[in-house]
C-alpha cells in the first residue's frame, strides 16, 4: 500500500529486527522519526559488513539525503547523544542540517540512570531488568511535571531554576528510598550546559518541522523502538518500558493525525526473544533455547545481555497486531529456524482447562498459561521451499494479515512474498 506516512512497529518484546527493516525500506521515505523511548533502544544495522548500532538517532541518519527527527515522545540523554554523534562523525556521516531534535523533548540526567540502578538493586526479586538508561525515572519526572525539556536550556535562568527544582526532587527520593546522596547539582548542570551548546544547532519545533515537511510532500517513516509487548499501558506491565511503543503513540508526539498513517508494518521474528524479566510463555530454557540464542546471536544490542529465547507465540502476536493496528507483517531471522528438524508454534493458551486465542490482560496471569503447540517439519531457506511456505501460510491464516516480506540475520535485502 502506498502511504506518505509509514510506521515500523515491533510486535514482540523488542529486537525484532526493526533497524534492518527500516534500512531495507530506505527507498520509501525522506524523513525518519523516532517517537518514543531513549538510549535504551539499540538498532543494529549492517553496512558493508560493518555493524552500526544506533540508540537515539533515527536510522535515516545513515542515508545522506534523508533527515532525522527525535520527537518529543522520546527522552533524551545529552551525553549519550554526544557519543552517538561522535561515532557517526568517525564514519564520515555528515549530520549538520539533517538531524533535528524537538525542543519539547524531556531530558535524562545522570541521576536518572543512577536511580534506575539503585531501584533494581533494591527491588532485586521484583526487578524489571531495565537497560539502566534512566528511562523509567525520566518518564516519571515528565508525568509528575518536573522534567527539564531540551529547549529550556535556551534560557539559562529558566534552565537553572528548573534543573535545580528537579535535582531537589530527585535528591529527596534518593535520600529517603536509597539513603544515598546525589552528586552536587552545579557540576551536573554545567556538564549538561556544555553538551547543550554543542547540540544547540539541532534544536527545532518538531511539530512545525513535520508540518512543513508534510506540506512539501515528503514521505515519513516513524521508527518504533522496543516492541508492543513492552508498551507501558498495553504490554506485560510492570515488565515493560516506560513509554508507549504502539503506533497510537506516533500522533501524540508528532502532530501527525492518526488517520493519516495508513501503512503500519509490524515486525516479528519467526521465534520469540525477550531481555529482562517478566512472563514469557513460550520460553525454552533447554537446548533449543540455547540453539536459537547461538544461531540468532541473541545478545542485547545496548547491554550485551543474553536474550531469553523461545518459539513463536501466536496469542501474543494476535494481540500485538490488534493494539498496533499493523496492516502487514515483515517476519525476520528465518535463517535461524532454517535447518532445525522440528519447529513449534504456539497457537493457543490453556488456562484452567480452557483454550484462549489471546493473552490474559495481566502479567501474573500470563505466567500461568500453558502454551499449546503445533509442530512443523523443518524448512530450508530456498525459494518456494514447501515446508517454509506451509509454516508462513499457517501463521498468516492464524493472524489475519499478510506476511509481505521475510528476511535473514545478515542479508540486507528483504525477500518479497506478495
Ligand atoms: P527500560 O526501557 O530500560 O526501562 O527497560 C524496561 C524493559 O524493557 C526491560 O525488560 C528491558 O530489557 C526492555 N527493553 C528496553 N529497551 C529495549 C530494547 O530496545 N530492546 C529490547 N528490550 C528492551
Ligand atoms: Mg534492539
Amino acid at each position: 500500500m502506498n502511504s506518505k506516512f509509514l510506521a515500523i512497529i515491533g510486535l514482540q518484546w523488542g529486537d525484532e529486527g526493526k533497524g534492518k527493516v527500516i534500512d531495507a525500506l530506505k527507498g520509501e521515505y525522506e524523513v525518519g522519526i523516532r517517537f518514543q523511548g531513549g538510549a535504551n533502544a539499540g538498532h543494529t544495522i549492517f553496512r558493508e559488513k560493518e555493524k552500526i548500532i544506533l540508540h537515539q538517532i533515527p536510522s535515516a541518519i545513515l542515508c545522506q539525503e534523508k533527515e532525522a527527527l527525535i520527537s518529543c515522545g522520546c527522552v533524551l540523554d545529552f551525553s549519550a547523544l554526544d557519543r552517538e554523534i561522535e561515532e557517526l562523525k568517525k564514519r564520515n556521516i555528515e549530520i549538520e542540517g539533517r538531524l533535528f531534535i524537538d525542543e519539547r523533548t524531556p531530558l535524562v540526567f545522570d541521576f536518572h540512570k543512577e536511580e534506575d540502578i539503585l531501584e533494581e538493586e533494591k527491588s532485586r526479586k521484583n526487578k524489571i531488568g531495565t537497560t539502566m538508561r534512566g528511562i523509567g525515572p525520566a518518564y516519571r519526572d515528565l508525568i509528575v511535571r518536573k522534567a527539564v525539556k531540551v529547549g529550556d536550556f535556551k534560557d539559562l535562568d529558566i534552565a537553572y531554576k528548573k534543573f535545580k527544582d528537579l535535582w531537589e526532587f530527585a535528591s529527596e527520593i534518593r535520600g529517603a528510598r536509597y539513603g544515598r546522596p546525589m552528586k552536587p547539582y552545579k557540576d551536573l548542570f554545567d556538564k549538561n550546559l556544555e553538551l547543550f551548546k554543542k547540540l544547540r544547532g539541532f534544536l527545532a519545533d518538531g511539530i512545525l518541522y513535520l508540518k512543513k515537511k508534510e506540506e512539501e510532500g515528503k514521505r515519513m517513516l516513524f521508527e518504533g523502538a522496543q516492541g508492543a509487548m513492552l508498551d507501558v499501558l498495553l504490554g506485560t506491565y510492570p515488565y515493560v518500558t516506560s513509554s508507549h511503543t504502539v503506533s497510537g503513540s506516533i500522533s501524540l508526539s508528532t502532530g501527525i493525525a492518526p488517520w493519516k498513517i495508513k501503512r503500519i508494518i509490524g515486525v516479528s521474528k519467526c521465534y520469540t526473544t525477550r531481555v529482562g524479566e517478566g512472563p514469557f510463555p513460550t520460553e525454552e530454557s533447554s537446548e533449543i533455547g540455547e540453539l536459537l540464542r547461538e544461531k540468532g546471536q541473541e545478545f542485547g544490542a545496548t547491554t550485551g545481555r543474553p536474550r531469553r529465547c523461545g518459539w513463536l507465540d501466536l496469542p501474543l502476536l494476535r494481540y500485538a497486531i490488534r493494539i498496533t493496528g499493523a496492516t502487514e507483517i515483515i517476519m525476520t531471522k528465518l535463517d535461524v529456524l532454517s535447518g532445525i528438524e522440528k519447529i513449534k508454534v504456539c497457537t493457543e493458551y490453556e488456562i484452567d482447562g480452557e483454550k484462549f486465542k489471546f493473552p490474559p490482560p495481566l502479567a501474573y496471569e500470563l505466567y500461568k498459561v500453558k502454551p499449546i503447540y503445533k509442530e512443523f517439519e523443518g524448512f530450508e531457506l530456498k525459494e518456494k521451499d514447501e515446508n517454509l511456505m506451509k509454516f508462513l501460510g499457517f501463521v498468516e491464516k492464524e493472524i489475519g494479515i499478510k506476511i509481505t516480506h521475510i528476511s535473514t540475520t545478515k542479508g540486507e535485502e528483504l525477500i518479497k512474498l506478495v
